[in-house]
């Protein structure tokens, strides 16, 4: 019998193979600039920051230029030694974008990837950019030998619980926890 979480891998697996994607997730095959109105999926160049910023601060409200600063330093220009940070671009407009990260042996896990943050542009929503922007971080963490894919999310979050089970994603073998650090919390 096919198990759950192989059926989801398998599913990320065939999403990658049937719709090819504008854009290689290790750049070496991405156009320079993709035909008019096509979508191109390529590592994140510092000069799409401001736009990635102002997706950013549309959907969470809050502009974070530092941040995405240090983002950029810790996993712009490609996608070597598994640090991932993609752009959807469509006529020189980023659409969208994924960060992600191998890690080895966290939690006493074999190597797996790791998606930290996805997001697409509101206007842009519901036309498998998403998809897209999964699908090549996939391929790069496949091509560097890692065969699993994990995320963490906020429960409340229909959203992109709805999107990660549609791309194959479920629940995994790791519970996170967590405490209150405050020196004042009560024991
Ligand atoms: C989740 C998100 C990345 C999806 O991007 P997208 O480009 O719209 O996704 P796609 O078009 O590829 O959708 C793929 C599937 O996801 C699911 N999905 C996407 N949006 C959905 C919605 N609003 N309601 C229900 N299901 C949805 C559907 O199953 C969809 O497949 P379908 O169109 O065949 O029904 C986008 O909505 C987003 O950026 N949301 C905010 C993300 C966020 O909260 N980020 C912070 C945490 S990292």
């Amino acid at each position: 019998m096919r198990s759950a979480a192989s059926a989801g891998r398998r599913k990320l697996a065939s999403n990658a193979r049937g719709k090819p994607l504008q854009g290689s997730p290790a750049g070496e095959r991405t156009p320079r600039a993709g035909a008019a109105g096509e979508t191109v999926i390529r590592p994140a160049r510092r000069a799409d920051l401001d736009q990635v910023i102002e997706i950013d601060a549309t959907v969470t409200g809050l502009e974070k230029r530092r941040y995405w600063l240090d983002v950029f330093r810790r996993y712009g220009g490609g996608t070597d030694g598994g640090r991932c940070f993609l752009v959807a671009v469509r006529d020189r407009r980023v659409l969208g974008f994924v960060i992600g990260e191998i890690r080895d042996w966290e939690f006493g896990s074999p190597p797996c990837g790791w998606v930290f943050a996805i997001d697409v542009q509101p206007r842009a929503r519901l036309q498998g950019i998403g998809t897209m922007l999964l699908e090549a971080i996939s391929d790069a963490f496949r091509s560097q030998g890692v065969g699993t894919l994990r995320t963490m999310l906020a429960r409340d979050n229909t959203l992109i619980m709805s999107f990660f089970r549609s791309q194959g994603m479920m629940a995994g073998p790791l519970l996170m926890l967590e405490m209150d650090l405050h020196e004042d919390r009560a024991r």
